[in-house]
């Protein structure tokens, strides 16, 4: 039988219009009322409908509530650090030349392969739980570090065991166009191939919710990029894309053309792509953590995606070489000191337009008939989640209707 609970004594941001022109549609002496998994009613408590009977009533002692959080963009699943590229780039040397090098994306390659599935398993929930501390809900992780058929599947197949396990979210997304892996040497376009081959047998397997790829000098070029594409659209699969990182390569431009989730990075995007991830309904993922880390100093084009209309997220793009970080609400922070998006952009970023750039329009704002996902702020007002940082003020996560304990 599924259980109806009312949680009450809240104020909720709603992220909802229609509460509110501001955008953050707050509801004060608000309640939410569940059944299962599901949001049957949001409002004021002095409007709880007659008809309802809660089976349960749990007070949240005046907390603020928002939707629960969405990292849209992750590399949990790996073996090793980077920690010593790091202390090289200090030094002066480029995230470029390192790749280039063999060093980069191709270190943590060889840490994967060298890790056991449970150890991959024991690493990727904690830093999840990290995330899972400040509220996050719905997880995005892609592969990438494996780079073999084999060693791809053990990564999916780590992500999935991670959302069987915890009470969160997990969606998965194959990222095998990541890096060339050294037996591929010289070979990208046979590597290209190898990876549109694995792909059918990887969704067989029930491993794929979309298909992403790095496009850039040091990734993959747009030909190579589109031929993935091709793969991913011959089964369905939706596709996103590492797009303009470290230069302009039209990557955006060629994702909208297959009606891209998201394009990621973006801080070398043009007039151009933007317009085509306009007309393709593609979002725009942030990622702060990257800029800072890599020290950059072009910034993607904000003003320009808000005249657009283009929806913006922001994610932690955790991973061990540009952004080590497992805090999607510094994140936040970040995406309004050093990108200047509004608060409010920066809570969309990390709720609803996450929840777009995975495909899901079931979760992202407090209203009936979304998914029962939503935390319970020690905040007085939903701007404070993109103003402290280093401080967690989450109390509560309700995920899929059930308190986390
Ligand atoms: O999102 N840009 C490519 N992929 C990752 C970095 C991977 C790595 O350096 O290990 C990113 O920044
Ligand atoms: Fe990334």
């Amino acid at each position: 039988m599924t259980t109806t609970t009312l949680w009450h004594n809240a104020r909720i941001a709603t992220l909802d219009p229609a509460h509110g022109a501001d955008g953050w549609g707050l509801i004060e002496d608000g309640a939410v009322l569940t059944t299962g998994d599901q949001i049957t009613w949001v409002g004021p408590n002095r409007a709880l409908p007659s008809h309802a009977h809660p089976a349960h009533e749990v007070d949240l002692g005046g907390a603020l509530l928002t939707p629960g959080l969405v990292d849209c963009h992750t590399h949990l699943v790996y073996g090793g650090h980077r920690a010593a590229e790091f202390e090289q780039r200090l030094q002066g040397v480029s995230y470029e030349a390192i790749a280039r090098a063999g060093g980069g994306i191709r270190s943590t390659v060889a840490a994967t392969r060298a890790a056991s599935e449970d150890d991959l398993l024991a690493s990727a929930t904690q830093r999840a739980k990290s995330l899972m501390a400040e509220g996050v809900t719905t997880l995005e992780i892609k592969s990438g570090y494996g780079l073999s058929l084999e060693a791809e599947a053990r990564c999916l197949r780590v992500a999935r065991r991670l959302g069987a396990e915890q009470r969160l979210d997990v969606k998965t997304t194959f990222l095998g166009a990541h890096a060339l892996p050294p037996e591929f040497e010289g070979r990208p376009d046979d590597y290209i191939d190898a990876v549109c081959a694995w792909l059918p047998e990887l969704h067989a397997q029930g491993l794929v919710d979309a298909v992403d790829a790095f496009c850039e000098h040091i990734g993959f070029s747009p030909a190579q990029t589109r031929r993935v594409f091709e793969a991913a659209k011959a089964l369905g699969l939706p596709v996103k894309l590492h797009a303009e990182q470290l230069s302009d390569q039209g990557g955006a431009a060629l994702a909208a053309a297959f009606g891209a989730l998201s394009c990621d990075h973006l801080e070398h995007l043009s007039d151009d792509g933007i317009a085509a991830m306009k007309a393709a309904g593609t979002v725009a993922v942030l990622l702060p953590g990257a800029y800072y880390f890599l020290r950059e100093t072009k910034l993607p084009p904000i003003a320009a995606l808000r005249a657009a209309g283009v929806p913006m997220a922001v994610s932690t793009d955790h991973n061990p070489g540009t952004s080590p970080g497992l805090s999607l609400l510094l994140m936040a922070s970040m995406a309004c000191t050093l990108f200047r998006l509004t608060p409010l952009e920066a809570v969309q970023g990390i709720t609803l337009h996450a929840a777009r750039a995975l495909g899901l329009t079931d979760r992202g704002q407090l209203t009936a008939g979304q998914r029962a996902d939503f935390v319970a702020w020690e905040l007085d007002h939903p701007n404070e989640l993109a103003y402290w940082f280093g401080h967690n003020p989450c109390r509560r996560v309700i995920a899929a209707g059930l308190e986390r304990t």
